[in-house]
């Protein structure tokens, strides 16, 4: 696996995942980075640039301008490689299956062959350390860019992959909906994904920011944000892209829950809420 070791970060860092295509999204995810004085080092894309929504070349070249780092989601890797489908995963023939022939297809005939050599260079993990902890940023999880890591998966599966990649805090994506779940002194953290509202019934979408604090340890936050929904529907619909995502993101509710389990199913149309979770230095021996 090709990581990319960033060394020691100084100060808040903020995370996203799947821009999906999403150009208003991402643009006014630059517009509160910049708020925050965050330079581009101190923002991560956990992958998936592109996906269901209507501008993928243009997400391409907005996120390269920007000049953060960018991990290859399963989306990247299978366009790079001149795949046929994106990797995602979805049970045959399920409505997610289906309808990603749509966009996947048009996500191949919409992008350069420069962004898609760019794609076939980004790494598949960072690591960097804050706070006196150990991160790595990854796609779907450590041992497998494309698995669907929620909430309810059981920490025993979470620590096995946090030692796996030698961290006490991994940052992830893919999954689609936000969430922070630590125990013993280590964390898993999903930053969401900013092309597609999380399932809550609300037009909004989310980031992750880590804030090391005095002394040592971490401060871990979700915030929610709305963008121009509207018109990234509008650019949806007149690129003849699947209906069903660009009545998600005016309604905030997925189509289906094929991909979801029973406890995250249940979730559906409540708004999320995330308490910040404090991690302590780590101890000295
Ligand atoms: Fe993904």
């Amino acid at each position: 696996m090709r990581f990319v070791d960033l060394g020691p970060l100084e100060g808040p860092t903020l995370f996203f995942g799947g821009p999906y295509g999403n150009l208003q999204a991402l643009l006014r995810l630059r517009q509160i980075a910049e708020e925050l004085r965050l330079p581009p080092e101190r923002v991560v894309c956990t992958g998936d640039v592109v996906a269901y929504c209507a501008q993928p070349e243009e997400t391409v070249n907005a996120i390269r301008a920007w000049g953060i780092p960018v991990l290859a989601g399963n989306v990247e890797q299978q366009l790079a490689a001149g795949r046929d489908d994106c990797g995602c995963n979805f049970a045959p023939d399920t409505t997610c299956d289906v309808l990603s022939r749509r966009w996947y297809a048009y996500c191949r005939a919409a992008l350069s062959p420069e962004s898609l050599a760019w794609m076939a260079a980004l790494p598949v993990g960072l690591r960097f350390e804050a706070g006196g902890r150990r991160i790595g940023v990854v796609h779907g999880a450590y041992s497998a860019v494309a698995a669907y890591v929620f909430r309810s998966t059981p920490w025993s599966w979470k620590r096995r992959e946090l030692e796996l990649a030698g961290c006490e805090v991994i940052v992830a994506g893919h999954c689609g909906v936000p969430f922070l779940h630590a125990e013993g002194g280590r964390l898993w953290a999903n930053a969401g994904v900013i092309g597609i509202p999380a399932n809550e019934g609300i037009p909004r979408v989310w980031y992750l920011l880590l804030v090391p604090l005095p002394g040592g340890g971490l401060r871990a936050s979700l915030h929610p944000y709305a963008f121009d929904h509207a018109r990234a529907a509008a650019l949806m619909e007149s690129a003849g892209l699947p209906r069903q995502y660009a009545d998600t993101l005016r309604t905030g509710l997925w189509d289906n829950c094929d991909i979801l389990p029973v406890a995250e199913t249940c979730a559906r149309g409540h708004p999320l809420d995330f308490p910040p979770v404090e991690l302590p230095p780590p101890e000295r021996p």
